[in-house]
Formats: C-alpha cells, sequence, structure tokens
C-alpha cells in the first residue's frame, strides 16, 4: 500500500482543515461508486467529496454516478478492483446483494470503505463504514411528531425514500417503532416517491386522489426532494400545509429543506449530514498510516422545527441556524 503524501502545509477551507502533499508524490487513488444524483443531499455529497478528495491534499478521486443502478454499480466496484485502486468507498444504492463483490475487493487487498448508507453482510467483508444512523432520524421524526400532536389522532401517509436502501428502511423503522406506541395514529398508506421531487409529486397526487383532502393529517416525506414534490401536489389540489394546517415532516435538512422549515411549509426537518468526505479521508490517513479504525464512524446530525413550535425533541428554525447551512 502506497505510504501517504508528507505533508506539507495546510489550508483552511470551509471551516475544515485540509492536508497538502508534496509536489511529485503519488496520489492515492480513491474510488467512490455514488448512487447518483437523485437529490439535492446527493449533489452536496458529490460536491463534498470533489471538494476533500483534492490532488493537493494527495488523492486521485474518481466519482461514478451510479444513477440508481445497483447492478451498475456492482460492475463499477469490479472496475475500480481491475484498476487497482488503493481504495474503494461504496455508497450502496440498496442494502442487500453485497457479499460476493465485497469478497472480492477484500480478496484484492483493497480496502473498502462503506459510506453514508449501509450494506446487508457481515462487517468482515469491509475495512470500516462511515454514516448517519438512519433509524434515529426516522425515531427523531416520530418522537417530535408525538412531541407536537399530544395525544391527537392522526392520518399519516409515507412517501418513503428508494425501495431497498437503507436510508428508506431506516427511516421507516424508526419512524414506525414510534408509531407503535401511538395506537391513536394511523399509517393509511406508504409508497416509493425513489427519494426525487418528481416521484414525491406522483405520489402524493396520488395519495390525494384516492384519499381526498380531508383523509389525512400528516405526510412523512423520506427526504426534501420528495417534500417538494408533495407540496406542488399539494398546491395543485388547493391543500394548505403548515401550523394548523396539513403536517409535512421531512429528512436530509437542506438549505431548501431548512428555508422551508423556517417559513413554516415543512414542520419539522430531520437532517442528514451529506459533508461525510473529510471523515472519510480521516479514515483513509489512519489506515495509511498503520492504524486501527473503528468498524463505524457515525456522523451526527439533528433535527429541526418550525418558527413557533416549542419542541425538547428538535431545534426550532432561526435565521442564524439558515445562515449555518450551506448545502
Ligand atoms: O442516503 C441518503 C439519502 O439519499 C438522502 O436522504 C437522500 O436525499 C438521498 O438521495
Amino acid at each position: 500500500m502506497k505510504k501517504i503524501l508528507a505533508l506539507a502545509c495546510t489550508i483552511a477551507m470551509a471551516g475544515t482543515m485540509f492536508v497538502t502533499a508534496n509536489a511529485g508524490e503519488e496520489l492515492l487513488k480513491i474510488g467512490y461508486v455514488q448512487v447518483g444524483h437523485e437529490s439535492d443531499w446527493r449533489m452536496a455529497n458529490t460536491q463534498n467529496y470533489y471538494d476533500v478528495f483534492t490532488e493537493e491534499a494527495g488523492f486521485e478521486l474518481e466519482l461514478i454516478d451510479c444513477d440508481n443502478d445497483h447492478a451498475r454499480q456492482l460492475t463499477e466496484v469490479r472496475n475500480f478492483i481491475a484498476k487497482d485502486f488503493d481504495y474503494i468507498v461504496i455508497d450502496p444504492i440498496q442494502s442487500a446483494g453485497w457479499d460476493n463483490v465485497l469478497k472480492e475487493v477484500q480478496d484484492a487487498g483493497i480496502p473498502c470503505i462503506i459510506a453514508d448508507r449501509s450494506v446487508d453482510a457481515s462487517d468482515d467483508l469491509y475495512t470500516t463504514a462511515v454514516g448517519t444512523d438512519m433509524t434515529a432520524e426516522g425515531v427523531t421524526a416520530g418522537q417530535w411528531l408525538a412531541e407536537y400532536l399530544a395525544g391527537e389522532g392522526a392520518k399519516i401517509l409515507v412517501i418513503e425514500g428508494s425501495t431497498g436502501s437503507s436510508a428508506a428502511i431506516g427511516r421507516s423503522e424508526g419512524f414506525n417503532q414510534v408509531a407503535a406506541e401511538h395506537p391513536e395514529w394511523e399509517i393509511i398508506d406508504s409508497q416509493d416517491g425513489d427519494f426525487t421531487q418528481n416521484g414525491g409529486q406522483q405520489v402524493m397526487e396520488s395519495f390525494i386522489k384516492t384519499y381526498g383532502a380531508d383523509g389525512f393529517d400528516v405526510v412523512v416525506c423520506h427526504n426534501d426532494n420528495e417534500a417538494y414534490g408533495a407540496m406542488d401536489a399539494m398546491d395543485a389540489a388547493g391543500i394548505k400545509y403548515g401550523v394548523g394546517e396539513k403536517i409535512i415532516i421531512s429528512f436530509d435538512a437542506t438549505n431548501e429543506g431548512l428555508t422551508r422549515t423556517l417559513n413554516g411549509q415543512i414542520l419539522c426537518d430531520v437532517e442528514c449530514n451529506p459533508i461525510q468526505a473529510v471523515i472519510v479521508m480521516n479514515v483513509i490517513k489512519a489506515l495509511q498510516n498503520g492504524e486501527e479504525v473503528e468498524k463505524f464512524t457515525l456522523v451526527p446530525d439533528e433535527g429541526f422545527c418550525a418558527p413557533g413550535i416549542e419542541s425538547e425533541i428538535v431545534t426550532t428554525m432561526t435565521d442564524e441556524v439558515l445562515a449555518g447551512r450551506k448545502y
């Protein structure tokens, strides 16, 4: 394995310290199989990798946008193996179906990092993982709703993220755990919106057709883009949302999502932090130095609610919170 590049100097960028490499030294080749470009979150995550894994920092990054195609993702990992990359980073589109290719990476002696989402495979098959706790995100959303409704009954619709992704599975599991403690809630339907604005809009249009404007109280969207689509569908149908109207809950807490939380359209937005590349880089640096790394590094996140709502579960949105949110 190549030795990590000697540290020449450090530069401060966007509040994070980056390391620059001595000229002429060999770059570490990092292959990243990215999920796709389905959401604002995803675009921020991709940009973050480009910002962090620079040549100046000692890396040659090849990031492949797999366009939500699991088979393509497996093929691209195999291409990285064939090209003898130094590290392979996988953000798994779906959690199942990874055993064989992970074994191939391992047999090739290439350290493998699972990032953002998780895989249903033994952790013996990869080096380490970095990501948020998607189940905890779902629990936070459920607990906030319980606090907000304070015992009132509610009919709930769910626009799920892509079927089979750990992000959708975890958020549903977490929210359902809380829902199970609330017999006064009824989850009346749950459909896949594929983490896209278009998907969210289509699912919401079909929900409105099936249940009518009076047939639901809450819409849980598994990411911000789905929430924007759901709003488009509700706007077109003349259905209001916000305090005292339909309740929209979302995940990601991107700049646009939190803008819509600050203006009271989304009542609760639970963060999933896309800024993960520095953590992945630090793991790689530790491995290069021959250090032991944890099997899992948690990317912390928090929840936010609209102004005027008091909460012990999440933070009430302010202009200052939004100003600190760059992505
Ligand atoms: O895996 C993270 C999820 O995937 C984000 O919530 C979503 O926006 C993205 O597409």
